[in-house]
């Protein structure tokens, strides 16, 4: 199938994740320069269940503030509009994608471990090499491989070509997409995400994760989750093996040497991060 034809087909699904109301609402209120503070609170507390979730995130070490912060307008007076939304955003997303598992190949429990290891190690690197958008960084990381969601739900046929492959020719993922289909999950991802009307920073990073640009608005934040999917890959199950230094971005290589060279004396710290990380995601 070709890649126009997928993404058109994406066009037509009806039962393509949609972004719960909420956080479209919320996206929307921060394009806004009017929208103030008691606005924003008001839209999110309509869904109850979801303020203590937000509460929690907001008060835990992911976001980079750990403090005890009780109500929804206070969190976004002290932490800001950005990373209010983007709680929201992370929340209602892994609530709107946690599928069953859908296809041979596919486990859900993994896939978001996965994505929350790369949110935890993107946040250590950001910190390292004090990236400007902290705010920002914890949630790229978590949704940078939404589009491996929707190709199995949408097109498990596709999925289940690529993950043969993968186990046939000895290739990871991407490079089985390259082999076998004219689209992969980080195009099919920010195309989503752009339906979504997520910030522009979250669609670079989805879209563009495993071949980066530089002609983007925040190139650095893009560069922090590619180096964090490539360590999650190689550290997950093996503390010994070496990262595959030729498929990182040369840039992005140069700018987190550091912490590539000391890789295996900070990870372990991560890990435990990446575990209680979990626990609250994918609790329930
Ligand atoms: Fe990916
Ligand atoms: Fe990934």
């Amino acid at each position: 199938m070709e890649s126009n034809k997928i993404l058109k087909k994406l066009d037509r699904i009806e039962q393509l994740p949609t972004l719960p109301a909420i956080a479209m609402e919320v996206n929307k209120m921060l394009q806004d320069y009017e929208t103030s503070i008691k606005d924003l609170a008001m839209v999110i507390e309509k869904d109850q269940a979801m303020v203590p979730k937000i509460l929690k995130l907001v008060n835990s070490s992911f976001f980079g503030f750990q403090s005890q912060i009780s109500s929804l307008s206070r969190a976004i007076m002290l932490l800001g509009f950005n990373t209010v939304r983007n709680a929201v955003v992370s929340v209602s997303i892994i609530k709107a994608l946690s599928i069953k598992d859908g296809s041979e190949g596919f486990n859900i429990a993994e896939f978001w471990t996965h994505s929350v290891g790369v949110a935890a190690i993107s946040r250590y690197l950001a910190e390292k090499i004090r990236c400007q958008s902290l705010e920002d960084v914890f949630t790229a990381g978590l949704l940078h491989d939404v589009g491996k969601i929707i190709l199995v739900q949408s097109f498990p046929d596709l999925f289940k070509r690529v993950w043969l492959s993968t186990k046939e020719n000895n290739l990871s993922f991407y490079e089985a997409e390259k082999k076998e289909l004219s689209i992969n999950h980080a195009r099919i991802g920010g195309y989503l995400a752009k339906k979504w009307k997520l910030p522009q920073n979250l669609i670079d990073v989805i879209q563009y994760h495993h071949k980066v640009r530089k002609s983007i608005r925040n190139p650095e934040l893009l560069m922090i989750v590619h180096v964090a999917d490539i360590i999650m890959n190689s550290y997950m199950n093996d503390l010994l093996t070496e990262i595959d230094l030729s498929v990182i971005y040369p840039d992005a290589r140069e700018l987190m040497k550091s912490e590539m060279e000391t890789v295996t004396d900070w990870f372990p710290g991560v890990l435990e991060e990446i575990h209680s990380a979990c626990q609250f995601f994918l609790e329930e």
